[in-house]
């Protein structure tokens, strides 16, 4: 496999073996070394965690890791993007994470310039996000290993969701039993990829296994799809009280970053039911498990 551009482009056995993989890694800190790469980070929307998380799996793999300051870039300069690699490429550069908020640019990268670069998606536009969909699905299954009896929600802005499509995907592959979105009606998805829709919190979390809640992207909203946060809090937080809906061992999950007394509150993503923290653990390896995928495949 040359680029990570999207979970629909992976089989149900790729993504088993970049999971399994990435355990291993978890288990062992033996790891191989690659120092003859260099990997470099252009995120053109902000982040700290996705970044972070790719330079450490890099770093750890024993490549080297140039972190593109963007913010002063040609992009800015009007250098089209294509341009910024075959430079960084004509450097040494070998493989690109990507960040971008324009739709599809990582896999019209790939087209144009595939054979010569490793291209990874770490997230374009609302489109798709495969690395968090694939730390999503290691940090559920070390806890609920069973997806065939599995019921996940998921709540927020579905419509607006890159890590929602990108679940949706992941969890249709690997046969989730039951994927629940729950959104107000103006976030609920044009086009499902899988699951069911229901704009009841209250339905959405009964029985559940797992409970993840989005980020209200406020910075990425545009005015049609804004909605009034207090009464968004009211009716979609996920709060001790209405976590009780879901089952008493149900886990609870947020991509980051979170907006704490907004679409969650402290009590519940500081608490015993909370695995937060193991997805951004796990991210670094699930990210180790594909960097090496993608070396070894040249
Ligand atoms: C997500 C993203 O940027 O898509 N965050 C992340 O990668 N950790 C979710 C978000 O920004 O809401």
């Amino acid at each position: 496999m040359k680029h990570l551009l999207e979970i629909s482009l992976l089989t149900p056995n790729d993504i088993q073996s970049i999971l399994k993989r990435a355990a291993d890694f978890k288990a062992n800190t033996l790891y191989p070394r690659y120092t003859d790469n260099v990997m470099a980070n252009l995120f053109y929307e902000n982040s700290t965690r996705t970044r972070v998380s790719f330079e450490l799996a890099a770093k750890r793999l024993g490549l080297t890791v140039i972190n593109m300051d963007l913010q002063n870039s040609s992009e800015a300069k009007g250098e089209i993007i294509e341009d910024t690699l075959q430079t960084l490429r004509a450097m040494g550069i070998d493989l690109f994470v990507i960040r971008h908020r324009q739709e599809g640019i990582q896999a019209q990268i790939a087209k144009h310039l595939g054979e010569q670069v490793n291209i990874i998606n770490a997230g374009d536009g609302t489109h798709a996000h495969p690395s968090q969909a694939l730390l999503d699905m290691m940090t559920i299954l070390e806890n609920k290993p069973d997806l065939s009896s599995l019921k996940i929600a998921l709540v927020g802005n579905i419509r607006h969701s890159r890590v929602a499509n990108s679940l949706q995907v992941i969890a249709q592959a690997l046969g989730v039993a039951e994927l629940r979105l729950i959104a107000p009606k103006t976030w609920q998805p044009e086009k499902l990829i899988y699951g069911q829709v229901t704009d009841s919190l209250k339905e959405g979390l009964f029985d559940a296994d797992v409970v993840i809640a989005l980020r209200v992207q406020k910075e990425r909203l545009e005015e049609s799809a804004r909605i009034d946060l207090s009464q968004y809090r009211q009716e979609y937080a996920i709060t001790e009280a209405s976590l009780k809906y879901a089952k008493p061992d149900a886990i609870v999950m947020h991509p980051g970053p979170i907006n704490r007394g907004i679409e969650i509150d402290s009590a519940v993503a500081d608490g015993p039911q909370s695995r937060i923290l193991d997805q951004v653990t796990n991210g670094v390896f699930v990210r180790m498990a594909i960097l090496e995928l993608l070396l070894n495949s040249k």
